[in-house]
């Protein structure tokens, strides 16, 4: 099989939840595993920067998301594990693809639009508090890419356009100096779960519904005490469908799991019950990478060393390749 160049950032203003591990460090990692897979997976702190003016947050995130892909499994040296703003080839493209990407085609990034829109609807001027890097982010998230040539881009529905804009630089790029670039594409799962929040909704950092993936076990027991649930009585039967607990419970569980649960939900097991038991599965697959977790967040000079070597490792492409690229734009020495 022809391998696959696959390559995923994640933005450091968070810390990980259960919705981010399973819809994406989970499906991440097994995917790093397979033989046919040349993984590269970063931390964009570059792209925190438009999204966060707190420098603590932007810094205690990264070590947050470096430890926590490490704990569970991610193998640096089968895998290139590197954070963005240790490549300065990267912003060093973004400047190049910057002079290729059409304006109008940013003007249609949606999460440019987004903040157009609400800024209209306030009766603002349109780019009120509109920065340059929320305009421009699709064409560092094109840099990402192109550097290193993936043609496979796991993303979220939400970043599909992203990942087609980056497309479209790169056969505007290709087509003013020949063949660089490979065109990549968006890899949307949808056997991969978006999962619920506490509160029923999509679990997410800007809803504030979400739970963390290591918490302690105290604290992550009372998080999935707050899961949203009705009314319904211990012996009354419930909707594992419309069911947050059940959703979750999915997630993490066997099919076979899957089928016990939704009969349990339909002989009336009670919420108080059911969450014990959520809890226990939930707990049952974190806790040794939260042991892991917790040891490498005590110890950031080993994150860091692991960071270092994969920026050596990583940059080894891309100063050849961006030397290739200068050459092919024009920058060149004079003799
Ligand atoms: N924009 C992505 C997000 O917010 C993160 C990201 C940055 C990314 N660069 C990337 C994802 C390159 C895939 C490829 O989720």
């Amino acid at each position: 099989m022809a391998r696959h160049r696959v390559l995923t950032g994640i933005t450091t203003t968070g810390t990980p939840h259960l919705g981010n591990y399973v819809g994406a460090i989970r499906p991440a990692i097994e995917s790093s595993k397979k033989h046919e897979v040349d993984a590269y997976l970063f931390m964009a702190d570059y792209h925190a920067l438009i999204k966060s003016q707190n420098p603590d947050l932007v810094a205690q995130s990264s070590r947050e998301i470096a430890a926590t892909w490490l704990a569970l499994g991610l193998d640096p040296s089968a895998t290139h594990f590197y954070r963005q703003s240790d490549i300065p080839e990267i912003p060093e493209l973004t400047w190049i693809l910057n002079c290729n990407a059409a304006k109008g085609l940013m003007n249609r990034a949606h999460a440019y639009k987004a903040a157009v829109q609400a800024n209209e609807e306030a009766g603002e001027d349109p780019d009120f508090a509109v920065t340059m890097g929320l305009f421009s982010y699709p064409v560092l998230m094109a840099a990402d890419i192109l550097m290193f040539n993936a043609n496979r881009i796991p993303v979220g529905r939400d970043q599909i356009q992203h990942v087609e804009m980056a497309r479209d630089v790169a056969q505007r790029f290709n087509h003013h100096f020949g063949e660089h670039f490979v065109l990549p594409k968006a890899l949307v799962d949808d056997k991969v779960a978006v999962l619920q929040g506490l509160d029923g909704r999509k679990m997410s950092k800007s809803y504030g519904n979400t739970i963390p993936l290591f918490l302690n076990e105290k604290a992550l027991k009372k998080h999935i005490n707050k899961i949203n649930t009705n009314l319904l009585e211990p012996g009354e039967p419930k909707d594992s469908d419309t069911s947050a607990v059940f959703q979750i419970w999915q997630a993490f569980a066997t099919e076979q799991q899957t089928l016990e649960m939704r009969e349990q939900f339909a002989n009336g097991i009670g919420w108080g019950e059911a969450k014990r038991q959520l809890f226990e599965l939930v707990n049952g697959e974190l806790s040794e990478a939260r042991a892991r977790y917790e040891a490498l967040m005590q110890t950031p000079s080993e994150i860091e060393q692991i960071l270092q070597e994969g920026a050596v490792k990583a940059r080894r492409e891309s100063s050849a390749f961006l030397a290739t690229l200068r050459h092919a734009v024009g920058i060149r020495p004079l003799a």
